[in-house]
C-alpha cells in the first residue's frame, strides 16, 4: 500500500468561555480519523488551534479589565488542555494571534484583491455567532438569536466584500461531483438547497469602530478583517502557507471536521477563498451534529450544560471517547444523559470489555503461568468496520467492535475454560484444549485491541501490553472499574 501524506483539520474554537461538548466532539472525531490513518501507515498532519479575534473576545476581555491579548493568552489554555487530552495525535497547533498567521492572512487579503470590493452593509449581526443574518432569518427567529438569546443587532457599515458569487458554479460542481464531499449526504443536499440561487458575496471586513480586535486590513487603517476570513485561513497558514516549506505536500485536506452550525462558512466562504487563491478544495467535510441532553437543547439558563472536562475527570479519557464515538452518531445529533452514560460505562466498558480483558488475562496466569500458547487464529471479518470508517460513520465501526467483544464473551461462556481446567490430569486432551481456547481468546483480544486503537488508545495499549509478548504478567489493574457517580447502582443491595 502506498504511504500517503494526509492532512486532517478540526474547527478552531473561540476562546471566550470554556470548551463545550461540541468542541470536544470536533477534537475527538478528528483524532479518531487521524489515528486510523496513522494505523494504516499514512503520514498525517493534524491541525488544532484557537480562534482568538473578534468582538466576543474583546467584550470578555473588557469585562475582566484586561487587554484582549492578555485574555486570549490565558483562556486559550482551557482549550489547549482539552485538546491535549482528547486529541493527542495532533501534530500542529495554531493561534490566530500568531504573527505568522497574521501576516499570512494579510498576504491572502492581497492575493484576493481581484475578488474584493467595497460596499455598504445594511443588515443584521449576531456577536455570539460573529455572523451576519438576512431579514428572513431574523424574522424567522422573531428578532432574537435562538442560540445566544440576544436580539440581533442592526448594523449599517462600509465593508469590504469577497465576490464569492463568482465561484458559485465551481463550488456547486465540486460539491455535486464529490471533489469536495459533504458528509453526510443530507447535509450536502441542505447546503445545495441553500445556494440554489447562488453563493452570496460575503463581507470580509468591518470598520475598526465596530471591530477593533482583529487582523488589520492592509492599506486601510479604518478596516479590520472579519473573523471568519481570519479563522478559515488557519487551515492553510498552519501548514506554512504561503512562505514556509512543505504545505503543498499536505494540502488539500483529506478531512475537515466541523459542527453543522458552521457548515455554511466551510462549504461556501472557505471554498470561495481557496478558489480565489487558486488552491484546491478540501476533499471531505465531516459534519457532525449537536449533543442534546435528555432530548433538550443544552443551555446555561436551563442549567443542563454538560461539561466535557467533568466527564473526563470523573470517568477518564477512554470512557469519554467511548460514549461520544459510539453512542453519539458521528453524522447526526445524539443524546447524552448521565443515566445513558453510566449505563454504557458500567454495562459495556466495565462489564463487556473490562471484565473480558481481566478474565482472559487471569485465566492465562492461573492455568498456564502466563504463557499464551499457539492457536489457529480465525480472523474475524472486519470489512464492515473498515467500510464504516471509510464512510466516517465511526459509531457503526464501534458497533462492529462490540459485536466482536460480545461474541468473545459468548464463546468463553460456552466453552467454559474453568471446566476444561478441572479435567487436566484426568483427560490427556484437556491441557492442549485449554491452551488452544486461551490462545484463541488472547488472539481475539489483540484483534479487538487493534480495532480500538483509533477509539480507545489507552485501552488498546493495555490490551497490547498484556497479550502481545506471548507471556501475560500478573496484573492487578482493572480497566473501567464500576462507577456510579450520578445515578444509583442498579445492582446495589437494597437498603
Ligand atoms: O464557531 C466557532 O467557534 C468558530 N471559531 C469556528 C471557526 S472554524 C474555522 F473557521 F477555523
Amino acid at each position: 500500500m502506498d504511504t500517503k501524506k494526509l492532512y486532517i483539520a478540526s474547527a478552531i474554537p473561540y476562546v471566550n468561555g470554556t470548551p463545550h461538548i461540541g468542541n470536544a466532539l470536533d477534537f475527538l472525531l478528528a483524532d479518531i480519523w487521524t489515528r486510523y490513518q496513522k494505523q494504516q501507515g499514512h503520514e498525517v498532519r493534524f491541525q488544532l488551534g484557537t480562534d482568538e479575534h473578534g468582538n466576543k473576545i474583546s467584550q470578555k476581555a473588557a469585562e475582566e479589565g484586561i487587554t484582549p491579548q492578555a485574555y486570549v493568552d490565558t483562556y486559550h489554555l482551557n482549550f489547549k488542555n482539552l485538546m491535549a487530552q482528547l486529541a493527542a495525535s495532533s501534530t500542529d497547533f495554531i493561534r490566530t494571534t500568531d504573527p505568522h498567521h497574521i501576516s499570512a492572512v494579510q498576504y491572502i487579503w492581497q492575493k484576493l484583491q481581484p475578488y474584493i470590493y467595497k460596499s455598504t452593509y445594511d443588515g443584521w449581526y449576531c456577536v455570539g455567532h460573529e455572523a451576519f443574518f438576512t431579514d428572513k432569518e431574523v424574522q424567522g427567529f422573531s428578532g432574537n438569536c435562538p442560540d445566544h438569546q440576544k436580539p440581533f443587532e442592526r448594523v449599517q457599515e462600509e465593508n469590504y466584500y469577497l465576490k464569492a458569487s463568482a465561484f458559485t458554479d465551481q463550488i456547486r460542481t465540486a460539491i455535486q461531483d464529490g471533489t469536495m464531499q459533504i458528509v453526510p449526504e443530507y447535509r450536502k443536499k441542505e447546503f445545495l438547497e441553500l445556494i440554489k440561487d447562488g453563493v452570496q458575496d460575503v463581507s470580509i471586513s468591518r470598520p475598526r469602530k465596530s471591530l477593533s480586535w482583529g487582523v488589520p486590513v492592509p492599506n486601510d487603517p479604518d478596516q479590520v478583517m472579519y473573523v471568519w476570513l481570519d479563522a478559515l485561513s488557519n487551515y492553510i497558514t498552519v501548514l506554512g502557507y504561503p512562505d514556509r516549506e512543505g504545505w503543498q505536500e499536505y494540502w488539500p485536506a483529506d478531512v475537515q471536521v466541523i459542527g453543522k452550525d458552521i457548515l455554511r462558512f466551510h462549504a461556501g466562504i472557505w471554498p470561495a477563498i481557496l478558489l480565489g487563491l487558486g488552491l484546491q478544495l478540501p476533499k471531505r467535510l465531516l459534519v457532525h451534529g449537536h449533543v442534546i441532553v435528555g432530548g433538550a437543547k443544552m443551555s446555561k439558563s436551563v442549567g443542563n450544560v454538560v461539561d466535557p472536562v467533568q466527564i473526563i475527570n470523573e470517568y477518564g479519557i477512554d470512557a469519554f471517547r467511548y460514549y461520544f464515538s459510539r453512542h453519539i452518531p458521528t453524522l447526526d445529533d445524539g443524546d447524552f444523559t448521565w443515566e445513558k452514560f453510566e449505563a454504557a460505562y458500567n454495562g459495556e466498558l466495565a462489564n463487556d470489555l473490562g471484565n473480558l480483558i481481566q478474565r482472559v488475562a487471569s485465566m492465562i496466569v492461573k492455568y498456564q503461568a502466563g504463557v499464551i500458547g499457539e492457536s489457529e487464529q480465525a480472523e474475524h471479518d472486519m470489512s464492515l468496520y473498515h467500510e464504516s470508517m471509510e464512510k466516517l460513520e465511526f459509531n457503526k465501526a464501534m458497533d462492529e467492535v462490540w459485536n466482536m467483544v460480545r461474541s468473545l464473551n459468548q464463546y468463553i461462556d460456552n466453552v467454559k475454560p474453568w471446566e476444561v481446567a478441572k479435567e487436566i490430569g484426568k483427560d490427556a486432551e484437556a491441557e492442549p484444549h485449554l491452551a488452544e481456547i486461551l490462545a484463541h481468546c488472547a488472539g481475539a483480544l489483540l484483534q479487538i485491541g487493534d480495532l480500538l486503537v483509533p477509539f480507545l488508545p489507552q485501552t488498546a495499549e493495555r490490551i497490547h501490553k498484556l497479550f502481545d509478548s506471548g507471556v501475560v504478567q500478573p496484573d492487578e489493574g482493572v480497566s473501567f472499574p464500576k462507577l456510579y457517580l450520578h445515578t444509583a447502582d442498579p445492582h446495589a443491595p437494597k437498603a
